[in-house]
């Protein structure tokens, strides 16, 4: 596309990092298989680069980074590393068979860093910048380079840093805004500074990675992006570290809708942005704001009469970005009862879902249980049941039937039977409500030290016979937190699943 004064476009690179600083944030830890399942969605979504770990970090980060790095082939697959031979070696090995390898590495740059952090002089971390750059570079062609806290690092130092960076080999320089302390013009006025001062910046991408303490991550990267910048850093949902990183669906939707301003665009396919926010709150359990720009539940609601009159009269009174241009599911009714196998795999296809034909059977049956229960199955509904399939795959336990006993002035109890591999369990206990004693009922016939660490409930859409889904986190004795989901109609169903998924959550990982 053309920009208003007929210029070619700029390309921007999307580097995502929820697999990396997003993952890092409380809460939202993630194990193999869903950082797998996040990076194909990823991949789908059209980024350019996934950050799939921080290799050194453990073993299992290590795994999941190598793991990651077979499974997509669209993206540069990176892994983070620290100015150490150790790190980039470990980074090198992760990433390695990737159909396009990026070795990351980081030093900090700021006084304050370098004074209390690194213990290290100016002129040693200029040194160690150049080695660790042309040592990584002794593996890998892509090498990205970070100074850590660039934004609060001395502007003609951190030219500098960069400049033996790019001698060194560096093909991408980032800067990172790491504790969210700057502003939009700072922010700018530096990356045009870096473009006059740094040697060789022409030759290679200049990339920014916000944070969100003071809430300007997203309106910093743009500043960037208008200043020059070609490679913005950023996660799904804006999780990260603290306050967070800089909300990809919002610099994305922001680029593409007003790209007469910013004269840019990216490569994400738009139409998948709903699916991967979803994909990400299901497996983490972080639920989506409501109010939360492009992917909350309100982002596209017209609530105030006027508004809703406007919009009803030309939708662009009210709306700037059309719902269906970021995935979000239509919810008109679309099926019931008496539909088939044929007309739910078109509405998939339809809402951008290709299924395997295992995975279409196992969605379908668990469809025609649920339009057993409810009459109207709209495309949320839908949705619900395609990102919950990968939940009821998962584990040797599963629930066989429930019974409870719960009101006011009774005692709570409650009866559950569980299947394990091939054995029947069943176990009774008293609670102080429904879903204590169904708790302790399983925790005793599993005979396991639980603690429930949180617990939510949300209704996928509205109407009383509306689907419940119940997020649980649940704690292992070593303080390890695992996240399950369930769905039914049922809410003391739906809270017992997500309790069970949880559970298998914790075994898979400890087996
Ligand atoms: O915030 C930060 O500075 C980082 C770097 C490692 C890029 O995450
Ligand atoms: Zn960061």
């Amino acid at each position: 596309m053309k920009s208003r004064r007929n210029q070619a476009m700029k390309r921007i690179k999307i580097f995502d990092t929820t697999l990396r600083d997003g993952e890092q944030s409380p809460g939202c830890s993630m194990n193999i298989s869903e950082k797998i399942e996040m990076a194909r969605q990823l991949e789908k979504l059209g980024v350019d680069i996934i950050e799939a770990g921080f290799a050194i970090a453990s073993p299992m980060d290590h795994k999941s980074v190598q793991a990651i790095a077979g499974a997509v082939t669209n993206c540069t697959v990176a892994s983070l590393a620290r100015c150490t031979k150790g790190d980039i070696d470990a980074a090198w090995d992760a990433v390695k068979t990737a159909k396009h390898p990026r070795i990351h590495v980081f030093l900090a740059t700021s006084d304050i860093h370098m004074e209390y952090k690194l213990q290290m002089s100016r002129e040693q971390v200029l040194q160690r910048i150049s080695e660790m750059v042309a040592y990584a570079k002794s593996f890998c062609q892509d090498i990205e380079f970070s100074a850590e806290d660039a934004s609060r690092s001395e502007w003609a130092f951190l030219a500098q840093c960069y400049s033996n960076a790019v001698a060194a080999g560096a093909t991408t320089l980032n800067v990172p805004d790491t504790v969210g302390y700057s502003t939009p013009q700072e922010m700018a006025e530096l990356i045009t500074y870096l473009r006059q001062n740094v040697t060789g910046v022409e030759n290679v991408d200049i990339s920014v990675h916000c944070h969100n303490d003071l809430g300007m991550a997203v309106a910093n990267s743009l500043a960037c992006v208008k200043a020059g910048a070609t490679q913005i850093e950023c996660t799904v949902n804006g999780i990260g570290e603290r306050a967070g990183n800089a909300s990809l669906e919002e610099l994305v939707m922001a680029i593409h809708t007003r790209r007469d301003f910013y004269d840019a665009e990216t490569g994400i396919n738009t139409r998948q942005i709903y699916r991967s926010s979803k994909l990400l709150s299901n497996i983490t359990g972080v639920p989506i704001p409501p109010s939360k720009a492009i992917v909350g539940a309100n982002a596209f609601a017209h609530e105030s009469g006027i508004h809703q009159h406007g919009v009803i009269a030309n939708a662009q009174t009210y709306e700037i970005m059309n719902s269906v241009d970021v995935g979000i599911p239509q919810n008109t009714m679309v099926l019931g009862k008496h539909s088939g196998k044929h007309a739910l795999r078109e509405k998939l296809i339809s809402m951008g879902y290709e299924l395997t034909d295992e995975e279409l059977e196992s969605v379908f049956t668990r469809f025609k249980v649920l339009a057993d229960k409810k009459k109207n199955i709209t495309g949320s509904d839908i949705e619900a049941l395609v990102l919950h399939r990968r939940n009821t795959a998962i584990g040797s336990c599963r629930l066989l039937s429930h019974v409870v006993n719960a009101g006011d002035g009774v005692p709570n109890t409650s009866c559950i039977k569980l299947q394990r591999d091939n054995d029947v369990l069943e176990e009774v206990a008293i609670g102080s409500g429904p879903l204590d004693a169904s708790f302790k009922a399983i925790n005793r016939m599993l005979d396991m030290d639980i603690k429930l660490e949180s617990f939510s409930l949300n209704a996928v859409t509205d109407g009383e016979d509306a689907i419940g889904e119940a997020v649980v986190k649940v704690a292992a004795p070593d303080g390890q937190v695992y996240t399950g989901t369930g769905l039914s109609t049922d809410i003391i169903e739906s809270s017992i699943r997500a309790y069970v998924n949880g559970i298998n959550k914790m075994m898979e990982a400890t087996a």
